[in-house]
């Protein structure tokens, strides 16, 4: 996903390099800013828990990239006060490869599957009796002398973390007690985002400037974060090091980026709407031709971003610029067409 261009400044998804972002990621609930109802939730549950001397119920974490989920895995662990061991879907190719892991857990434990929405279903199957009733079955032998055995699993918290919820099957989903659906963060949590990063890496930046940053990053605490430190950069050069309103608008302006955080593919992909297609509906596949871009790269990349934003419609007849796309673009809404098709909503 996103080939294309990796080094795309607001792609939500880690970049290389990134992973060093350790510093920033917040280790205690208390920390890690926005998400509030679910923060709430998930303290009330492992406070219990821990009275109860219990492991957490297991925990389904979903949403678009970069907006905490790894974060608060590993905020489980810590205010569990449990070890915590990570693997990843598309990791555990076969059934073996999780029973390993599970028979190793420390009691307790919280286990961490990222991207559990790419498991290969013969091996989540294992995992249907280990999160119900911390049992393995295991096929001893072969052909007619093959048997299974029932193995005790220690008590675990399995957190599983997805991007794409809908790809999950019901048999998994339902076996997660917890599921929270995380939210773009609003600009207000951005700016204290931003500035709990600023004070971490040493970076100075005024808070105007701080709330300018946040508006342009889609939500997104990592884009956040990434847009900072290229800031940092340009203030090195320009301003000592301090990160100024004026000096954020300078530097995103040089890097393609507008007021609401849309770059030139973004801008590309309304403008053709508007300008090919009438505004829409187009579909798909063809939006996909005239832009250049494979369909995937288009829905899972871009497109998530337009919708939130209210730029994009997605309708049965196919993609839609919506007005507020024509008014951030300053263009003119020209056919009737168009003028109908707003009017009526
Ligand atoms: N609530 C938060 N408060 C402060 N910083 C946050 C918060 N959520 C995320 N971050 C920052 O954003 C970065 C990205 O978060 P994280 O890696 O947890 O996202 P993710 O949802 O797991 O993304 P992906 O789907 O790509 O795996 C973290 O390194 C952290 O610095
Ligand atoms: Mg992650």
């Amino acid at each position: 996903m996103n080939s294309e261009n990796p080094d795309r400044l607001v792609a939500p998804e880690i970049q290389d390099g990134e992973s060093q972002d350790l510093s920033l990621r917040p280790t205690c609930l208390g920390e890690y800013i926005g998400q509030s109802t679910i923060k709430e939730n998930l303290r009330v549950f492992i406070h219990a828990a821990r009275k109860r001397g219990q492991a957490l119920d297991h925990v389904l974490l979903s949403g678009p990239p970069g907006l905490g989920k790894t974060t608060l895995a590993n905020i489980f662990a810590n205010e569990l006060n449990v070890p915590l061991r990570s693997s990843s879907g598309p990791v555990v190719e076969r059934q073996g490869d999780l029973a390993a892991i599970l028979t190793n857990l420390e009691p307790g434990s919280v286990l961490f599957l990222d991207e559990i929405h790419r498991m290969n279903r013969v091996v989540e199957e294992v995992l249907y009796s280990a999160m119900e009733d911390f049992t393995l079955d295991i096929l001893i032998g072969e052909g007619p002398a093959a048997r299974t055995v029932k193995l005790d699993l220690p008590r675990f918290t399995l957190v599983g973390a997805t991007t794409r919820a809908g790809l999950l099957s019901a048999p998994l989903r339902d076996r997660f007690g917890i599921q929270c659906r995380l939210e773009y963060y609003n600009p207000e949590e951005l700016k204290l985002i931003i500035i709990r990063a600023a004070a971490l890496l040493e970076i100075e930046i005024v808070e105007e400037a701080a709330m300018e940053l946040a508006t342009r990053s889609r939500g997104t605490p990592r884009i956040a974060n990434r847009m900072l430190r290229r800031c940092r950069d340009f203030a090195d050069l320009e301003t000592g090091g301090v990160i100024t309103l004026k000096l954020v608008q300078k530097s995103l302006a040089r890097m393609g980026i507008d007021a609401l955080g849309l770059d030139k593919m973004d801008c590309q992909i309304l403008r053709t709407i508007i300008e090919k297609y009438d505004g829409g509906p187009v579909g798909l596949n063809t939006l996909s031709a005239a832009v250049s871009e494979e369909q995937d790269t288009l829905e899972e990349v871009y497109e998530p971003f337009l919708l939130m934003q209210g730029f994009l419609q997605r309708t049965p007849r196919g993609r839609m610029a919506t007005r507020q796309a024509y008014e951030h673009l300053g263009m003119n809404i020209r056919s009737e067409n168009q003028l109908h098709l707003f009017s009526n909503r």
